[in-house]
């Protein structure tokens, strides 16, 4: 039988999360122009089942408010990505349906089209994922992604994540069933990546 880890870290403020290029912040209110412009750069939400068309300006708010919910509930964190020495939004990543008696959460995360393909997403996830099982003490970490959302996937699979299968017709969007791929990542496995030196 394991004994039950517990999380070192209280949900009392959100932590500032540095790496070599980006410093991952709270999300606020006056953040909401540069976040509708992450969702309103070409590509940004072609696979984003949460969106039918681009967010309006007012639900932008709403999913603001919905990161200041999700923490002050203690189900996740949402952090803005800021490209160092700037403080201007770029983008966005984070964790929510956080699970502590499973030790479990998922992640979800996306970057204004300008600056895709450059590692910057890697290095935001690599520092939520040592957050999550370094602070939360995770013992997994899933992510979904509608099916052909392949910077998604391989950006997952650079980082670990195996994909373990197939959520069929789990969202109805743009008129239609679509396939979710689910990946996953288990702390033991994260730690072998971070002792080979795999991630940033
Ligand atoms: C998914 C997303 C966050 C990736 O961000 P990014 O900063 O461009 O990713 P990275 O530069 O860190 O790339 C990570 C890996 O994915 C690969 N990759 C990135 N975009 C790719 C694409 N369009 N096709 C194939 N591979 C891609 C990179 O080559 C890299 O692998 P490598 O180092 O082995 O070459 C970005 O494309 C995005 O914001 N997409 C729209 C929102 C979205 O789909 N969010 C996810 C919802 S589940």
């Amino acid at each position: 039988m394991k004994t039950a880890r517990m999380a070192a870290f209280d949900f009392s403020e959100i932590p500032v999360l540095e790496t070599a290029r980006l410093r991952l912040r709270r999300i606020s209110p006056s953040d909401c122009d540069d976040w509708l412009a992450v969702f309103q750069s070409p590509g940004a939400i072609d696979w984003l089942s949460d969106f039918e068309q681009v967010p309006r300006p007012a639900e932008i708010l709403d999913i603001v408010e919905w990161s200041d919910a999700v923490f002050a509930a203690k189900t996740g964190i949402r952090w803005a990505l800021t490209l160092k020495p700037g403080d201007r939004l770029i983008g966005s990543c984070g964790f929510h349906e956080y699970l502590p008696t499973h030790h479990y959460a998922e992640i979800g995360y996306e970057l204004h089209s300008e600056y895709w393909r450059r590692g910057l997403m890697s290095e935001a996830v690599a520092a939520v994922m040592r957050f999550c099982f370094d602070r939360l003490s995770l013992h997994r970490l899933a992510a979904d992604t509608t099916e052909g959302n392949a910077a998604s996937a391989a950006l997952l699979q650079k980082l670990g994540f195996s994909l373990e299968g197939v959520l069929r017709e789990r969202v109805f969007w743009r008129g239609d069933h679509h396939n979710l791929w689910l990946f996953s990542l288990l702390e033991p496995e994260y730690r072998g990546l971070v002792e080979a030196g795999l991630l940033a």
